[in-house]
């Protein structure tokens, strides 16, 4: 449809990922290194979170001015208590046309061997799990905190039975860290009725140190699978979705791909992000948000924050992944982007 908000680039807002918590119980050596997320990193204060009310509130204007699908991310959003107040409230949003909005959770999963119960039940309709290696020494590794692959495999089955399903499975494939499991992934999930989706490592953030030869090419992860399980594309379930969508050819099931890296998917992107302060981002890769929480707290109107987000994005013309093929990182080292724990993702 051509009506709707639109930006400097003519593209839709239809998405909006909520970060919820910037703490997490995993310190993932790509994304929360130790080192730099220890006991004295300044996570921020429960008064400066915007509230659920707070958010709530700006879901529902973001949803008046055409946001149709909402997730909701950390940090690990599980570790906001009672977020499934927040799913209950979420879930009660209505599209100008009396619909619902499509309404997601991203999670390492730890949690939801206690949560996915209450989730379902408060109106949370799908999840999706992080899960980067089915080794226990690996995934522990990668966790850095010792956290048994087995909860997380038990987390996906609590979210199957309490039907939060069909299940998305995230997993980032990083260069001589688990490149050599791509097939053992597909394979566990293959049948399952699980969507698995292998990732291209990105360079989020200032912390990760990441460098192009971290990254698997998703033609690299399609040819190793493909040659074993023959694959056939499949037509996006949307526009301007993340995951290049392949299904295989004897019917067990389909798998997605990221190439964020390798193909850019700037031109369609519709996705804006609040972060867990309230901070508008209309990219993943931006360094400065719109601060949403001052004009929560300063007593806006409905049509004032309305008018900020329509301002802002009218205004957008972000696409990182598009130009970091032309500029790499390493040129541009006064770029500082904010980290993927604080927005999400
Ligand atoms: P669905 O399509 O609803 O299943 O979810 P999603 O793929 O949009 O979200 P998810 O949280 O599962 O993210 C999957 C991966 O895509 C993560 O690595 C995200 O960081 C990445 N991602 C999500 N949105 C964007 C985006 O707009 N730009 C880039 N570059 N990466 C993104
Ligand atoms: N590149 C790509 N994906 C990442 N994620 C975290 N850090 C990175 C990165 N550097 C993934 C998580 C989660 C999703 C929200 O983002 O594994 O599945
Ligand atoms: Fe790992 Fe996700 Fe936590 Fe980052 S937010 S440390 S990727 S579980
Ligand atoms: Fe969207 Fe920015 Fe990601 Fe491009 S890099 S797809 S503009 S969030």
């Amino acid at each position: 449809p051509s009506t709707g908000l639109r930006d400097a680039r003519g593209r839709q807002l239809r998405d909006l990922r909520i970060s919820v918590t910037d703490r997490c119980n995993f310190r993932c050596v790509y994304c929360m290194p130790k080192e730099l997320f220890g006991r004295d990193y300044p996570f921020l204060e429960r008064s400066e979170l915007l509230t659920f009310e707070e958010i709530e509130r700006v879901a529902r204007i973001a949803v008046s001015l055409g946001v149709r699908k909402l997730r909701l991310t950390g940090g690990e959003p599980l570790l906001r208590r009672g977020i499934e107040n927040l799913v209950a409230k979420l879930a009660a949003l209505r599209t100008p046309d009396g619909k619902r909005v499509d309404l997601a959770l991203t999670t390492n999963g730890s949690a939801l061997p206690v949560k996915a119960e209450a989730l379902s039940a408060a109106g949370l309709q799908r999840v999706t799990v992080s899960l980067d290696s089915l080794r226990e020494d690996r995934f522990q590794a990668i966790n850095d905190v010792k956290f048994p692959l087995a909860r997380v495999l038990d987390g996906i089955a609590a979210a199957e039975a309490a039907d939060l399903g069909p299940i998305k499975i995230n997993a980032v494939i990083k260069r001589g860290v688990n490149d050599d499991e791509v097939l053992a992934l597909a394979e566990h999930f293959r049948g399952t009725g699980h969507t698995l989706r292998f990732i291209e490592y990105m360079d989020v953030g200032s912390s990760n140190g990441w460098e192009m030869a971290d990254v698997v090419p998703s033609a690299e992860i399609l040819r190793q699978i493909g040659e074993v399980h023959p694959l056939e594309p499949l037509t996006p379930t949307h526009p301007g979705e993340t995951a290049k969508r392949w299904r295989y050819t004897d019917g067990a099931g389909e798998i997605g791909v990221i190439s964020s890296v390798t193909g850019a998917f700037c031109g369609s992107c519709t996705r804006a992000r609040i972060s867990v302060e309230g901070k508008l981002f209309t990219c993943l890769f931006a360094n400065e948000g719109t601060d949403l929480r001052a004009l929560l707290r300063g007593g806006a109107s409905d049509d004032e924050l309305a008018a900020a987000l329509t301002g802002v994005w009218s205004a957008r013309d972000d696409r990182y992944s598009e130009l970091r093929a032309q500029v790499p990182p390493s040129q541009s080292p006064t770029h500082r982007r904010i980290e993927m724990s604080y927005i999400g993702g």
